[in-house]
């Protein structure tokens, strides 16, 4: 990063000094935007960024014959990114001014209030969040999803139209005729984003830095197909042009909800100064707790009729403002580099901080990803680092604030065995991550692997916490999952038994075991995700029982699979979602001779219920197996999958015996062909959907 000049107060600036500082900053602002909007790669942050254009702007202000035509207050965003086809917006996509303060909340108010020459209180705000994403314009006509665009630099976007029917939220057709252009927010979620960052790791990727550059190289994936498996979110929050009848941005945002759009459901009428400021308090608490990142709070004036009054200021409307919240970072020295050792054997490096207190919460620890994100950002212990932290994600040390600094130490190596068992490292080729191979021997991963067995969304062993998982874990009591549904058998013949030990009484040793013995009956997407295989969380271990069906034949399956038996390995990637990476973990597992003993011994405590996907009673294609091929002209894939799996139907991504139906639309190539050579019915979209319809 360039460093920051050192700053004359505006009223001593000299003319010359003004310009030359104008040219800087135009110049330092167009940086930051390009690393910001084309490279995701952002070098400051947010606070750092907004002072840049507040100092320029107040610059202007005393200078205005000094305004540059490259200033950046004339600018809007980016320049769109070469590879995409360009999009000319309806109306120019506005940015928001900036309020930092109170008094500069209570100063729009005023401006608006003079403007208007209106009492303020006759004035009706809307209050809602400001969702740190990327902005989106989408274009429906007819009634249909006809053009996403971003935002590029406010006029001209990029058409990313493919990329957007991707995003299960966003509705293909709404039922409104007229050409409109709906504005909003794609985002992605803290758990979404840490799911994504931990798998970038698994495939040897660079993680995202965070989860709005995480969305916006999602969205601008110049092949869709890489955007459709992203977990992208969008909320709507306004349009080019309201359509004609509404009178109020609320009745806008209701209308939005009708046509089936996301809309933020924080979203608050305030008719008062008072009650924007505690709106904005209340939202500054909340936002710790939010699964998106917030950066402030949007206000707008909610009379249609009063916005158009207001109008616009070069790069903003007057009708609205955005109070941003202070930065989520700090600075503080980094004490140490420890290595934890995950589930699956994963050693994550984490820095152990002087405690820090950032945005309220006191964070003494940060991720440091990975060896690779170690070394590009040269991190060493007794740096002086900026850590940063958003909602749930988990902080991160943003960058070395003293790099240059003489005596600082040596760069962290890995050690060649593990902290925890002393088994050796291996660094997977291909991979960010390096493993420890110690497996069920290394205490870390054995304690890790029960603690997630009985979590909420395996067994559900409420009564069995970490804690005891722990405890019992060091006293030899628990040691595999066996263990867990044995322990009262053991215990009763125990001369040490657990009623009687140290914090413990006849009364919370029976809890304990009632609650395991309430948990031996389990379905089978809750027992295949609580083995804790790497790369199978839950949806993948549904996708698994939606498509075996029941516990013999998912466990037959995949031995035969993991014997190399060609027809089943065909099978098990048949199904949509499951690629070769995961595929392999999941055989693996099967051809570990101690992990089948393990199963063969579990189904002796418990009962693996069969799974039944969730089924519409009457759905026609309850339980059948679809396949989609060529590009249908009313749904897109996405859309068609999910709505078939809602009904009860298993798709999958290729065709064998075992399909029912192959729904075809234009170009269809070989599957159509397979399809016909095996003799399965083959249906149009119409007539697809005449199927599905029977149940709307
Ligand atoms: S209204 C003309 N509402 O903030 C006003 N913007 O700096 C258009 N944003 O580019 C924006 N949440 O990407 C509005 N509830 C919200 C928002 C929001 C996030 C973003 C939007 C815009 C940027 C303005």
């Amino acid at each position: 990063m360039k460093e920051l000049k050192k700053l004359t107060r505006i009223e001593e600036l000299t003319e010359l000094e003004a310009q030359a500082e104008l040219r800087y900053l135009a110049k330092e602002i167009a940086y930051h935007d390009s690393l910001y909007h084309e490279k995701d790669q952002p070098e400051i942050d947010d606070a750092t960024y907004d002072a840049l254009r507040q100092r320029n702007t107040a610059i202007e202000i005393k200078f205005p014959h000094l305004i540059r035509p490259d200033s950046p207050s004339k600018k809007v965003g980016y320049k769109a990114a070469p590879g995409f086809a360009k999009v000319t917006h309806l109306t120019p996509m506005l940015s928001l001014d900036n309020a930092f303060t109170e008094i500069d909340v209570i100063d729009f108010i005023e401006r608006t209030r003079r403007f208007l020459n209106l009492n303020s209180d006759a004035i009706e705000i809307i209050a809602e969040p400001k969702i740190d994403g990327l902005s989106c314009s989408l274009r429906y006509e007819n009634g249909f999803l006809k053009q996403a665009a971003t935002r590029g630099d406010g006029e001209i976007g990029e058409d990313v139209t493919e990329n957007v029917k991707t995003i299960k939220k966003i509705p293909h057709h709404i039922p409104y005729t007229d050409i409109v252009e709906i504005r909003g927010e794609v985002y992605i979620k803290h758990s979404d984003f840490n799911e994504l960052n931990s798998l970038r790791t698994k495939s040897g990727e660079p993680q995202f830095a965070n989860p709005r550059n995480a969305a916006a190289g999602s969205l601008r994936q110049l092949d869709a197909r890489i955007t459709a498996t992203r977990p992208l979110e969008f909320f709507a929050y306004g349009y080019s042009k309201y359509p004609s009848n509404l009178k109020t941005h609320l009745e806008g945002l209701e209308r939005l909800k009708e046509w089936r759009f996301p809309v933020n459901p924080l979203i608050e009428l305030c008719p008062s100064i008072n009650s924007i400021l505690s709106f904005y308090k209340k939202l500054e608490t909340l936002r710790v707790g939010l699964d998106y990142d917030i950066d402030g709070v949007v206000y707008k004036i909610n009379t249609l009729a009063l916005q158009q009054r207001l109008g616009n200021v070069a790069r903003a409307p007057r009708y609205a403002i955005a109070h941003k919240f202070p930065p989520e970072q700090a600075q503080t020295i980094l004490e140490n580099i420890i290595l934890q050792v995950g589930r699956t054997g994963v050693l994550t490096p984490v820095a152990q901080l002087t405690p820090i207190n950032v945005g309220g919460v006191i964070v003494s620890r940060a991720t440091l990803h990975n060896e690779d994100e170690l070394k590009r950002k040269d991190i060493r212990i007794g740096d002086h680092v900026l850590i940063q932290r958003a909602g749930d994600v988990i902080p991160q040390v943003v960058k070395v604030l003293n790099p240059d600094r003489p005596d600082r130490s040596m760069p962290f190596e890995f050690p060649d065995v593990c902290p925890i068992c002393e088994s050796y490292i291996e660094r997977l080729p291909e991979q960010a991550a390096r493993r420890c191979t110690g497996g069920l021997y290394c205490s870390a991963q054995a304690a890790l692997r029960l603690k997630h067995f009985v979590s909420r969304d395996a067994f559900d062993i409420e009564g069995l916490g970490a804690k005891h998982i722990e405890h019992f874990f060091e006293q030899g009591l628990l040691k595999t999952p066996i263990d867990i549904f044995t322990l009262e058998a053991r215990d009763r013949n125990s001369i040490n038994s657990l009623a009687t030990r140290e914090g413990w009484g006849l009364k919370s040793a029976k809890n304990l075991f009632s609650a395991i013995n309430n948990h031996r009956h389990i379905s089978l997407e809750r027992f295949i995700y609580a083995l804790g295989i790497p790369q199978i969380g839950q949806t993948t271990a549904k996708l698994l029982a939606y498509h075996y069906g029941s516990y013999p034949q998912w466990k037959m399956a995949m031995q035969k699979a993991a014997e190399g038996q060609e027809e089943e390995c065909q099978n098990l990637l048949s199904i949509d979602g499951i690629g070769p990476s995961v595929g392999e973990d999941l055989l693996s597992f099967f051809k570990e001779r101690h992990n089948i003993e393990i199963l063969e011994k579990l189904e002796q405590h418990i009962t693996i219920t069969d799974s039944i996907s969730p089924t519409l009673g009457h759905s026609p294609i309850s339980g059948k197996v679809i396949v989609f091929t060529g590009t249908l002209t009313t749904l897109t894939r996405a859309e068609a999958k999910a709505r078939a799996e809602f009904l009860g139907a298993k798709v999958a991504g290729s065709v064998s015996s075992k399909t029912d139906y192959v729904v075809y639309g234009a170009d269809a190539g070989s599957k159509a062909d397979k399809a016909k050579e095996l003799g399965i019915e083959l249906l149009t979209e119409d007539q697809w959907l005449a199927l599905i319809q029977q149940v709307d």
